[in-house]
């Protein structure tokens, strides 16, 4: 019998549906090569919903995105609708509320990407960053007091349980250990200034540490790491850390890697819902124009299939999306030298054949 995986897919905003389009073509592609069917539900989401009805997440929704297979999202924004709604609303709702938390990001330029570092080979960036993704400052703990007035106050709190740090330690721990990693996690915080939240975080990691032997572990602060992130990027295997620094962290990883144009994340409950999307966001400048580069979105539909187990499937996106990289110019948007619809049908080729 075949299998069927049922994937949620929020188009959403900007190029979130161009991007999107071109990995469904990819992920058709390596279904039918594989022997698997794919069976996708559409939601509309994001911020012409939100103008036209007020809503961004209503409970049905939700209800629904909790018994898929998978949910793959392109990009949510809008330039019509208050900063902080549709993130706080959307994307922030469907990744707490599925339990989304860790957010796993690859950091590995694809053969033939010119990266911006002049002093590092690209063959020495091979990194992930596992970002706690379900608490810190993200939580939305804190207040206003005396709002609008001179004498204002604004708390915002950065939440750090030991169970949701120790999640996210043991994932990392455990993914070093997968073939293809090297063996080593680096805590990145900021224990000098942080002492309470560094200090939770510290113990828990060393307590990680003593129950996997042979994985070996270093501690950089937050300021040091985007130095050695630019300098010595290749000191880097796993890296860990909380929700706020992750978040910092992943998008100057994704500028050494070659751009948002080839950066994909996965958001990750693994005994749950997960969630994968491109990083860069909406693109307004480029929406509609056929020029935003698909790679990232058909990457992280990579992910999402080593996720549910179709690692052949998997291994033909990477192929697909490696043998094609070297064939674009750049992998900036309007630059590639192929329109967005183009890189998917190449990419969605040599995957069928890889
Ligand atoms: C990301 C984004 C989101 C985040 C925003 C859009 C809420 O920047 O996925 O990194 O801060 O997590
Ligand atoms: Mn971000």
């Amino acid at each position: 019998m075949t299998i069927t995986y049922r994937i949620g897919v929020i188009p959403g905003d900007g190029t979130g549906p161009e991007v999107v389009r071109e990995g469904r073509k990819v992920l058709g592609a390596v279904a039918a090569a594989e022997g698997f069917a794919l069976d996708p539900v559409e939601f509309d989401l994001g911020g012409e919903r939100y103008l036209r009805t007020g809503e961004t997440l209503p409970e049905s929704v939700l209800e629904e995105l909790r018994a898929l297979d998978a949910i793959y999202l392109g990009a949510v924004g809008h330039p019509d609708v208050r900063p902080g709604v549709l993130e706080r609303d959307l994307l922030l709702r469907i990744r707490f509320e599925l339990d989304q938390y860790v957010n796993v990001r690859p950091v590995r330029p694809y053969p033939g990407v010119s990266v911006p570092l002049a002093r590092v080979d690209p063959g020495e960036i091979d990194l992930v960053v596992v970002r706690e993704n379900s608490e810190g400052l993200y939580a939305g703990a804190g207040g206003f007091h005396r709002k609008g007035t001179a004498g204002e106050v604004a708390v915002q709190e950065s939440i750090n349980t030991r169970f949701g740090v120790d999640r996210c330690l043991a994932f990392a721990f455990e993914l070093a250990r997968r073939p293809g990693r090297r063996g080593h996690v680096t805590l990145v915080h900021k224990t000098n200034v942080l002492n309470y939240a560094g200090d939770l975080w510290s113990r828990a990691f060393a307590d990680m540490a003593t129950r996997h032997p042979g994985v070996g572990t270093a501690y950089v602060h937050v300021d040091a790491a985007c130095v050695y992130l630019v300098e010595d990027p290749g000191r880097f295997d796993l890296v860990v850390t909380d929700n706020m620094f992750g978040d910092i962290v992943t998008d100057l990883a994704a500028a050494i890697q070659g751009g948002m144009g080839v950066a994909a994340g996965a958001n990750l409950n693994p005994e749950g819902v997960s969630m994968f999307e491109p990083i860069g966001g909406t693109a307004p400048d480029h929406t509609g124009r056929g020029t935003i580069n698909p790679i990232a979105a058909i990457a992280a539909a990579g992910l999402m299939l080593e996720t549910l187990g179709e690692f052949e499937a998997a291994r033909r996106v990477e192929t697909g999306i490696r043998s094609v990289a070297p064939k674009l110019r750049s992998m900036r948007a309007a630059e590639m030298g192929f329109t967005t619809s183009e890189v998917g049908d190449m990419i969605a080729e040599a995957a069928a054949n890889a």
